[in-house]
């Protein structure tokens, strides 16, 4: 019988942080392996050493690819991949024209399977192996991606978009319902398999103070789980929410007036920040998640990575307002945005952002999000010369990181070699 699976070729290590630590905290090891066995990381080392402690493991001979931790999306919308790439609106109307109107649709049960599967299939070929979606109003639309999950033995974290107000028939729930809806799902779906279950309040213009107050109340009595919500994303959604919440001290004061600002709290976009807004942050030690290729394609702003050093950062592709399920192209985007914000990302920061800083930011960073002994094998392996622009560059690439760089920046699902989910190989190298 085979121990195990044996993948060699170069390993990315992640030691820390880099924001923190500085750029040696991650390092691109030469000749390394991997040992994956019963679903988790045996051992990691030198690929010679390896070999001859297993000689019976099934070996994966990657050459000289980068084997990466799997991604790690923080923030998606996964109803609106069929809407993804739509044309010409600004956040409020393009809720309204486009996300609205195909999110009415998941109260099919078919239709919401049909859409996770499709999702969660994409998301892989693209090398993402753990994912933080919003859901639809409609319980429907959780069952149907945590079923999907499982099939596919792959970490999801998920709620029911809760919205009571601000929102088409059909779309709308209470604040009753809200409460007895997601508390239903969180009984039956959190820490079932690899599924974890998030409280998710849309954003405070589409639920009245008493269904925020609601979720709150939910997530006090739930306190490990993650909350996930909308924050500071436009300028003009910030005006709207001073107007429908005008007691509150900024947009940050309408979630934590009602229970709803915590550490395990995760805020999408946070770009029009109040420097009250980033100190609370910072003293709950809640975590934010910047959606490079959202923010650009809604024209929304530029987030600051310079809180990078204090808060806990997630990156995120934001499907289907952001433009690609690429979390190679997100941080191409980032990196652009940063050099917008005169602080250009190094490779090693970016690759930390799409895998362990990920992790951190949804709080799962000790089972995923690194290649280490005891972390849950999901690996992305990457091609670093997957196109002939790709690999003339490569082939003048100074260094490993600067290799890695080539393909951030230009690569996409072409880069993508093989991915292994949960310790089993899902997409396979050819
Ligand atoms: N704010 C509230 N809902 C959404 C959404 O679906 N996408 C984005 N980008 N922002 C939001
Ligand atoms: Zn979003």
């Amino acid at each position: 019988m085979a121990d195990g699976d044996l993948l060699i070729g170069r390993v990315l290590r992640t030691g820390g942080d880099p924001f923190a630590e500085g750029l040696g905290a991650l390092r691109i090891e030469g000749d390394a392996g991997v040992l994956v066995r019963d679903g988790h990381i045996a051992a990691v080392g030198p690929a010679a050493e390896l070999r001859a402690a297993h000689p019976r493991a099934r070996l994966h001979d990657h050459g000289r690819h980068l084997i990466c931790p799997g991604f790690v999306d923080a923030h998606a919308h996964y109803p609106q991949t069929a809407i993804i790439a739509s044309w010409g609106k600004r956040l409020i109307d393009w809720l309204n024209t486009y996300t609205f109107p195909e999110e009415l649709r998941f109260d099919d049960p078919a239709y919401a399977r049909a859409v996770a599967e499709r999702y969660l299939d994409l998301t892989a070929a693209h090398g993402t192996t753990s994912v933080a979606s919003y859901c639809t109003v409609h319980p429907e639309s959780v069952e149907a991606i945590f079923a999907a999950a499982a099939a596919r033995g792959q970490r999801v974290l998920a709620g029911k978009t809760c919205m009571d107000r601000n929102a088409p028939d059909g779309l709308r729930d209470d604040a009753v319902r809200a409460y007895d809806e997601s508390k239903a799902l969180l009984a039956r779906w959190h820490g079932r398999g690899r599924a974890r279950y998030v409280i998710t309040p849309r954003f405070s213009p589409t639920s009245t103070p008493e269904q925020l107050s609601a979720l709150g109340a939910l997530w006090g009595e739930y306190p490990d789980c993650l909350m996930q919500t909308h924050l500071s994303e436009q300028t003009d959604e910030i005006a709207w929410v001073r107007t429908l919440f005008p007691e509150a001290r900024d947009y940050l004061d309408t979630y934590e007036a009602h229970g709803l600002l915590g550490a395990n709290g995760v805020y999408g976009h946070a770009i029009h920040l109040e420097p009250r807004e980033i100190d609370r942050l910072r003293e709950v030690g809640a975590a934010l998640v910047h959606c490079p290729t959202s923010n650009t394609f809604i024209g929304s702003g530029l987030f600051d990575m310079r809180l990078a050093s204090t808060l806990r950062i997630g990156l995120a592709t934001d499907t289907g307002g952001g433009s690609s399920f690429s979390m190679l192209r997100t941080m191409a985007a980032a990196y652009e945005i940063g050099q917008l914000r005169g602080r250009p990302l190094h490779a090693s920061e970016l690759m930390w952002l799409a895998t362990a800083g990920s992790a951190t930011a949804l709080r799962i960073d000790d089972r995923v999000g690194r290649i280490a002994p005891g972390f849950e094998a999901d690996l992305c392996v990457l091609d670093l010369a997957s196109t002939p622009a790709i690999a003339q560059r490569a082939g003048r690439a100074e260094d490993d990181w600067d290799e890695v760089f080539a393909t951030i920046m230009m690569g996409d699902d072409r880069a993508v070699r093989s991915v292994w989910i949960g310790g089993s190989e899902r997409i396979a190298a050819a």
